[in-house]
Formats: structure tokens, sequence, C-alpha cells
């Protein structure tokens, strides 16, 4: 991929800035992001890798440093609901009463894209995906850069998505021009994928945003169907370099011990302390705790040196869809 000139490059690894969630620091953020340069940001589920969502290269270099197969299409961050329009060729009814009900936040619409909008952002699509961040940095970063900013979870492709600026630095140090540090992103999993261009929503990712959540605005969603899945949901998703087992409820703590009998060096994420002999990667009581800390947990496994992280499962309802899609692809 073609990329300008870089004055900070060393032999073609970029000087990767960590910058401060302030004034100065998302003033150049927004300036890097209009001259088409790559910035991870913090928002309330994950951090993004953002770019200029109106310009090729700039979206190119997103595929590029995240090495992301092309076909995968990348979620439009906005300022305000308002701006749908600038990327959407229609707004549904639809998209109007679940962007009123849930934006700023974890919601991801898909709608047709506007002609003008590079294919490059909409993997080859006509339709985009859009959504309005709720977290402070995000929003006064996309009103400082006032472009439509084009944002993957900002991870190298396959690997768990990133919950602090040190997981984006740990992937994507050296090929990124910034990451914005705004501390720990508070959901910890992705947004919800809604396609709604027609009267019913259909869930194509499960998030932040619950089917309960969605049913209590009186929204029709349709069942789920493997059928309607993103393109995104296809490829290899959220595995660290060790393995992952899933243990049920009350089983991970004895799952875990019986392999470290077995020689291998395991690591545990469950209700319950680890045993003598296993690491403890962290505990939690129910799948809102568990979102929070999954990504990180993952990652900590990985830089612990473990053989194998047990990890046990929670119930698949609320929050817990979300968090029990992740494992299971994690585990893949
Ligand atoms: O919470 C989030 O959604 C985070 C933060 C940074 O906003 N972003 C994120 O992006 O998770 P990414 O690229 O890791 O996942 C985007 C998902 C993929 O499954 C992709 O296939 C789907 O959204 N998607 C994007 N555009 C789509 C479209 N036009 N139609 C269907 N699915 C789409
Ligand atoms: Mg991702």
């Amino acid at each position: 991929m073609w990329r300008r000139p870089c004055p900070a490059c060393h032999g073609g690894r970029l000087d990767t800035r960590l910058l401060p969630p302030t004034g100065d620091g998302l003033a150049v953020a927004g300036e890097l992001l209009r001259a088409g340069r790559l910035v991870a940001f913090p928002t309330e589920t994950v951090y993004g890798l953002g770019a200029d969502a109106t310009t090729p290269a700039a979206v190119a270099g997103i595929f590029a440093a995240k090495q992301r197969p092309a076909d995968n299409p990348l979620i439009v961050h906005l300022a305000a609901a308002e701006r749908m329009g600038e990327v959407a060729s229609e707004v549904t009814p639809l998209a109007e009463r679940l962007a009123a009900a849930f934006w700023p936040g974890p919601l991801t619409l898909v709608l047709d894209a506007r002609p003008e909008l590079p294919r490059e952002t909409t993997g080859g699509l006509d339709t985009v995906a859009v959504r309005v961040p709720d977290h402070p940095v995000a929003i006064t970063l996309l009103q400082v850069a006032a472009v439509p900013v084009a944002a993957p979870s900002a991870n190298r492709s396959g690997r768990p998505s990133p919950t602090t600026a040190g997981h984006v630095l740990a992937d994507l140090g050296g090929a990124i021009d910034a990451v914005v540090d705004g501390g720990s992103c508070p959901l910890g999993v992705e947004s919800t994928v809604v396609d709604a261009r027609g009267e019913v929503a259909v869930v194509l990712r499960e998030g932040g945003v619950t089917r309960e959540d969605l049913e209590q605005t009186g929204t029709s969603v349709a069942a789920e169907g493997e059928e309607a899945a993103s393109p995104g949901t296809r490829h290899r998703h959220y595995q660290p370099s060790c393995r992952v087992q899933l243990a049920a409820p009350g089983r991970a703590a004895e799952e875990a011990a019986a392999l470290a009998i077995a020689g291998e060096h395991v690591a545990l994420l469950a209700r319950e302390p680890a045993p003598d002999g296993v690491v403890e990667a962290g505990r939690f009581d129910d799948a809102g705790e568990l979102a929070p800390m999954l990504y990180g947990a993952l990652r900590d496994a990985e830089l612990a040196g473990v053989d194998v992280v047990v990890v046990e499962t929670v119930a698949e309802e609320g929050i817990g869809r979300a968090v029990m899609d992740r494992l299971r692809r994690a585990a893949d």
C-alpha cells in the first residue's frame, strides 16, 4: 500500500505517538485523522483504529495495519445522530427510532450507503455500518476531526480486541500514527450490529445493547440466524496465542487443575479461585463483570506464557449472549 513519506518513520516503522485525552492531544489526533493518518482512540466498548472514512487511501491503511481481510467492512463513527445522512443514503424510521433510544451507545446500524462513500470503507458492500459512541474522548475527537471516522477494533486481525491503550500498542505499535490514551474501556465488548434497513431489527452481531434492551423499546427483533451474520463474523476472531478452553459453571477450577496435573501451564478465568499450580487470570460473579475484563484477561494469560486458559461460561441472557459469542470464537 502507498503511504505518504513520514518524517517519524524508522525503516518503515512509524513512531506511534501516545497522546493524552486532553484538548492538545485531541487537537493533534484530529489533525492526523484529517491528514489521512491512523489514530486509535477509546470508546465505551473497545479501542477503535480510526481513519477518515471518506478517503480510500486512509481506509486502506487500516486494513494494512490490522492485516484485515478486505471484505470485512468497517463501522463509521459519527459525533451525532444528525450526521447519519452524510454516509447513509436512506435513514429508515427504524434507524431513527433506534438511534434516538440508544445513541450515544454500543449499537451499530447497517443502512444503505451513499454512493460516494468509498467501497473500501464498506468492504465492497452497498451498505454502511454507523454508530455514535458513548465516550467523551471519542465524541470530542470526532467533533475535532470533523470527518466521519471508520474504526474497527484496534487489534491485529484475529486477536482479542483492545480495552486499553497498552493493548493497542502491543498489537499495532509501529504500524499506526498515534493512540489516544483514555484508560480502560468500561463495557469491554463491542457494539451490537443491527441491520436497520427494513421494519424489523436484524441482529448481525450480539453486543453491548442486548436483545432485551431492543425489545423493551417495542422494536420487533428478528430471530437469530446464521445467514444473517455480519461478514466479519466469518473470520477468525478474538484469539490469543494460547488455547482457550470453555468449562461449564462450577467445573472450571477442576478442569484447570486436571490440565495442570497433566503437565500443561494453565490459567483460569472463573468464579472460583485458581487452584495450586494454576495462574489466576481473573475472577467474576456474572457476565456483567466478565465483559470488561475478558479481553484483558486473555491477553494477560498470553503474556504469562500459559499453554491454555480455562474460562467458566456464563448464562446466555442479556450481555451474556455477546460474552458467550466472543468466548466461543476465542475457543474455536
Ligand atoms: O464496538 C464496536 O463496534 C467497535 C468500536 C471501535 O466501535 N468496533 C468494532 O469494529 O467492533 P469491528 O470492525 O471489529 O467489527 C465491525 C463489525 C464486523 O463484524 C463487520 O463485519 C460488521 O461490523 N459490519 C460493518 N459494516 C457492515 C455492513 N455494511 N453490513 C454488515 N455488517 C457490517
Ligand atoms: Mg474486531
